[in-house]
């Protein structure tokens, strides 16, 4: 594994894929907003799988954090993400500022919709935030132009409108959705988590233990009542939403269905740290 090279401008990037593609080399792609743990590893070393050359990007994307929201404080550390690069598979890290990716400032050009899924759950917390999501996302794929493109499970709803737009644009990259590392102790990584103090930490693996309790569930209605109950009873959480949906339509489930399979999506507040959490669940 080599130290990747780091590019913080389109001209450098393009020159770069462009040199690759000439060579009959596919790309994969990854992008991030760094702060980098072992589930951002986990998207690198899949990519690493399904091309030739594997692209990271490392963007803080001002048009998907609400106000009030955490973009200022949100951890950036590009050094310490360049290390963790550097024993990676990664080829290339593209790190742009603000303005190269929105010239004209952000949200002062057409963006994205994330469309009705895009309003539900995690879109109806954070209003706007998918609309910001996929136009970065789009525009990062104009400028990566890669065949794979590789996502966490961890985010289940930004995966799903992703896929959806990378079908209804009929994009030519094919979306990997790669499972949801965890620590030793079941939280979802998350560069959020650096935002927890040890007993916020504790805290918190009611989140995995609810997913734990969803799963031993015969149906969808069980499932969610079993997840309620864990987090109700952990004080110092705020549940958010807790819902099952229908993985193929990102729809909740009503109330007495009869599906074989549904996906928990949870997003609870631990102090000011919004967390969120998912699992595929199956029934029967
Ligand atoms: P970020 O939160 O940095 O996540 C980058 C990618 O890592 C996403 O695909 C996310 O689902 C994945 N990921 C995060 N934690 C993970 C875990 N514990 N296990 C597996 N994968 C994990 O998601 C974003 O950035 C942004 O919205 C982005 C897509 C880069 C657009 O700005």
């Amino acid at each position: 594994m080599t130290t990747p090279v780091i590019v913080t401008t389109q001209e450098e990037l393009e020159t770069l894929t462009q040199a690759w593609v000439q060579a009959g080399e596919s790309i994969a792609f990854v992008p991030t907003m760094g702060a980098l743990h072992q589930g951002h590893l986990a998207l690198v070393e899949q990519a690493s799988q399904n091309a030739d050359r594997v692209v990271v990007s490392i963007f803080v994307n001002p048009l998907q954090f609400g106000t009030g929201e955490d973009f200022n404080q949100y951890p950036r550390d590009i050094d310490k993400d360049a290390r963790a690069l550097g024993d990676s598979p990664a080829d290339l890290v593209f790190a742009p500022t603000v303005s190269e990716i929105y010239p004209e400032g952000p949200g002062a050009t057409a963006t994205q919709s994330a469309g009705v899924i895009g309003r539900l759950f995690e879109g109806a917390s954070r209003p706007g935030h998918f609309d910001g999501m996929l136009t970065v996302v789009y525009r990062l794929f104009d400028l990566v132009k890669p065949d794979v493109a590789v996502f966490g499970q961890k985010d289940a709803q930004q995966l799903f409108l992703i896929s959806q737009m990378v079908d209804t644009l009929a994009l030519p990259i094919r979306i990997v959705g790669v499972e949801t590392v965890r620590g030793s102790d079941d939280l979802a990584l998350s560069s959020r988590n650096a935002y927890l103090s040890p007993s916020e930490h504790q805290i918190a693996l009611a989140i995995p233990q609810a997913l734990d309790a969803a799963g031993v569930a015969r149906n969808s209605d069980e499932a969610k009542k079993n997840a309620r109950a864990v987090l109700e009873k952990s004080e110092g959480l705020e549940a958010d939403y807790i819902e099952i949906v229908d993985p193929d339509s990102f729809l909740a489930l009503p109330p007495g269905s009869p599906a074989h399979q549904g996906r928990l999506i949870i997003a609870a507040l631990v102090g000011s740290t919004r967390l969120i959490d998912n699992q595929l669940l199956t029934f029967g």
